[in-house]
């Protein structure tokens, strides 16, 4: 009996010293715009290196190590990540892969068909057995891309993640499943795969690794639409989902980040008068941040307990 207090005593005592670097792990992490705390360091504490996509860990994670030569200004960030995403949906939808656009890049589409000109990265997802599909067949294949009217040429790089077998999250370190990069400067889509990982007791939910859940029927049948100017699919249910993702704040607010709703012209405009970055953070009114996976810590209390326990 007194060997089972001193135990519990010892779960408690890591558990909260696990979800006090948990918590401070979080704040400020969300969102794109700044710098990354030093306190995220705190990752390289794992036990074990995992980790397949690396970011550049010192200025803003997002960009892919590899290809990274500079912090890239505005505008270039916007032409990268439009031909980026036309790219992926051109070649996807010639070579027969379904991947539909998800999360920030949903909420962008929502209210224009075009990406957040706040936004670093892109989402899309893809059904987990199309994922194992792309592993087999498209990891590390390269693609060419020329724009429409024949100006802009590009090559991204598509690159999945070999924990792509492993459906819950585990270490945290590889949630991301696979990336579409541009391979001029690093900048790249995040793909997801969605599953179903307790088929008995939850049939028809499918899970990202970031806790992210859906009914199939939310997802499927996948709706035809445009983004940037290309075909594109989005999921079934997008209202519910955004909804659900974002609150419904973020289908009203109508400044963010730096920029104004025109709506003239159906766009975000820069506007310098809107507060972006830390100031923005200080704001109550402001809409909520796609949640970023280098943000999110794996587990909490709970989840500590649970896994103290099952080591003994
Ligand atoms: C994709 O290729 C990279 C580089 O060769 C490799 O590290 C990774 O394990 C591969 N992914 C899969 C799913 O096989």
């Amino acid at each position: 009996m007194r060997l089972c207090g001193a135990l519990l005593v010892l779960v408690t005592l890591t558990s909260v010293v696990s979800s006090a670097a948990v918590i401070r792990r979080d704040e400020g992490g969300g969102g794109g715009k700044l710098p990354r705390p030093a306190s995220l360091k705190v990752a390289r504490w794992e036990p074990e290196d995992t980790k397949h996509f690396r970011e550049d860990s010192d200025l803003t994670g997002h960009y892919d190590e590899r290809f990274f030569s500079g912090v890239v200004d505005y505008d270039t960030r916007l032409d990268t990540l439009k031909h980026m995403v036309r790219a992926w949906l051109l070649t996807t939808a010639k070579e027969g892969i379904e991947t539909w656009i998800a999360h920030g890049t949903l909420l962008g589409w929502w209210w224009n068909g075009q990406i957040l000109p706040w936004d670093w990265d892109l989402d899309v997802q893809m059904s987990a057995d199309t994922l194992t599909m792309i592993g087999d067949r498209y990891n590390m294949t390269r693609h060419k891309y020329v724009s429409k009217d024949g100006l802009v040429e590009r090559e991204y790089l598509l690159d999945v993640n070999p924990w792509i077998w492993q459906r819950v999250r585990g270490d945290g370190m590889n949630i991301i499943d696979a990336r579409w990069v541009d391979v001029r400067n690093g900048l790249y889509i995040d793909i997801t795969g969605i599953a179903e990982t307790q088929p008995d007791s939850m049939p028809d939910i499918l899970n990202c690794k970031n806790y992210h859940r859906y009914h199939v029927n939310d997802i499927w049948p996948l709706r035809d639409t445009t983004f940037e100017g290309v075909p594109a699919k989005i999921p079934s249910s997008f209202d519910e989902i955004l909804i659900t993702e974002y609150r419904s704040k973020a289908l009203v607010v109508t400044e963010y980040e730096g920029h104004r709703w025109n709506t003239k012209s159906k766009t975000w405009d820069l506007a310098n008068d809107v507060p972006a970055g830390e100031d923005a953070l200080l704001l109550t009114n402001r809409v909520r941040e796609p949640e970023k996976y280098y943000s999110v810590e794996s587990g909490g209390f709970f989840y500590n307990v649970f896994r103290l326990l099952h080591w003994w």
